[in-house]
């Protein structure tokens, strides 16, 4: 039985954000419903509703989400009733090239739920933000896209790993591989930046230098684990890595903001055999000029970083383990508890600058 529940909608370009009443279907196979406990404010949400993304409109928006799994349909064998599970953008299909590869990130066969969800008015058919949609009570998903962790976690904070904090955390730990006693800097230091920081903490990083133009989301890095902070309004932050680190440069620096003065900045604060891990995006018209004589003298790897290369059934539960385990605090990146009600404001407070994330707890 199709069920009705209530649900973020971006109906329109720069519209506000209203919450309707959403027709979520049964499972088709391969599906499952998930009954949504906690979904965090992205900035991903934000250019949706701005029409950034695509025109798709109407969104049914959120996408870091946590819940249990309701229902499931004929077949499927990813998830049963009653799974806690983390939701993740979409489910791989395990045998293309990169999948078989060992890098379902790149995968060329990714699907999300072909059944639809629908405007309980109109009928009119809602495009989940990215696959999933989970401003809402219950959302559909492809069973794929569930990832099953431990039902002791908190769902605010568990939800959190599906994007920005496995984006961040990723970039240090998977795609940056920080090793025990390496120097690490992160360049731009919001949600994304602050992950980052935290796994090149548990990573074993010697040194941490955060990077930022605001003093405050300075004092935010060094709470997750930075050593050192540079605030690059007022010191040149090449300058100030290689001092802070011999002489050198990093070993790996991480850059989270998306701008090409911060890839130049990440380019040449890196140890000449260190890696670049580009995690911020920039926008199309962006240009790098770099001469190319110090691209090849430079050595080292400059290597982007897609949804933090993580293998979400490797990843997630070993992530809430740590933080389980008191290890890894990941509650720190929870600014607020919010209601469905209350998304266009916590999309303010995301512009201003004043919360690492808003999370909408049902
Ligand atoms: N130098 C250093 N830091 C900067 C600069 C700069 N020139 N410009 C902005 N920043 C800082 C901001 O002060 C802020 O703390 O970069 C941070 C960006 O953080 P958020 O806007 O909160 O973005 P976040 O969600 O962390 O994402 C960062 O990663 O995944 C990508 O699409 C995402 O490109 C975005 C990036
Ligand atoms: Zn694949
Ligand atoms: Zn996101």
């Amino acid at each position: 039985m199709a069920q009705q529940v209530r649900g973020v909608i971006a109906p329109g370009r720069n519209e506000p954000v209203r919450v309707e009443t959403v027709t979520v279907p049964d499972p088709g196979p391969g599906e499952a419903v998930v009954r949504v406990q906690a979904c965090g404010v992205c900035h991903t949400d934000l250019h949706y509703k701005q029409g950034g993304i695509n025109d798709d409109f109407p969104f049914l928006l959120g996408h870091e989400a946590a819940g249990v799994v309701e229902s499931v349909g004929d077949g499927t064998t990813e998830v049963e009733p009653g799974d806690f599970v983390i939701l993740n953008w979409r489910a791989v299909c395990g045998q293309c090239r990169a999948c078989s590869r060992g890098r379902p990130w790149y995968c060329f066969d990714t699907h999300n739920a072909s059944r639809q969800m629908t405007l309980a008015d109109s009928g009119a058919p809602l495009s989940p933000a990215l696959g999933i949609g989970a401003f809402a009570e219950k959302t559909l998903v492809a069973a794929g896209q569930c990832t099953k962790v431990d039902p002791e976690a908190s769902p605010a904070v568990a939800g959190l790993l599906g994007c920005g904090v496995m984006a961040g955390i990723g970039a240090a730990i998977n795609t940056g591989a920080v090793g025990r006693g390496d120097t690490v800097a992160v360049i731009g230091c919001g949600g994304v930046g602050d992950a980052a920081v935290a796994g090149a903490r548990l990573a074993g990083a010697s040194r941490i230098i955060a990077v930022d133009i605001e003093d405050r989301k300075l004092a935010m890095a060094e709470s997750m684990g930075a050593t050192h902070t540079v605030n690059s309004r007022t010191s040149d932050p090449v300058e100030a890595i290689r001092e802070l680190t011999g002489g050198f440069g990093a070993d790996v620096v991480i850059e989270a903001v998306g701008r090409p003065e911060t890839y130049e900045q990440a380019f040449y604060a890196r140890d000449l055999a260190g890696t670049v891990v580009l995690v911020g995006v920039p926008t199309p018209e962006m240009r790098l000029e770099l001469p190319l004589l110090d691209v090849f003298a430079r050595g080292g790897s400059l290597k982007s970083s897609w949804y933090g290369d993580c293998l979400p059934s490797r990843d997630f539960p070993m992530l809430i383990d740590l933080h389980q385990q008191g290890r890894l605090d990941l509650s720190k990146f929870v600014t607020e508890r919010i209601a469905l009600d209350d998304v266009e404001e916590a999309f303010t407070r995301m512009e201003a600058g004043d919360v690492l994330r808003s999370v909408v707890v049902f």
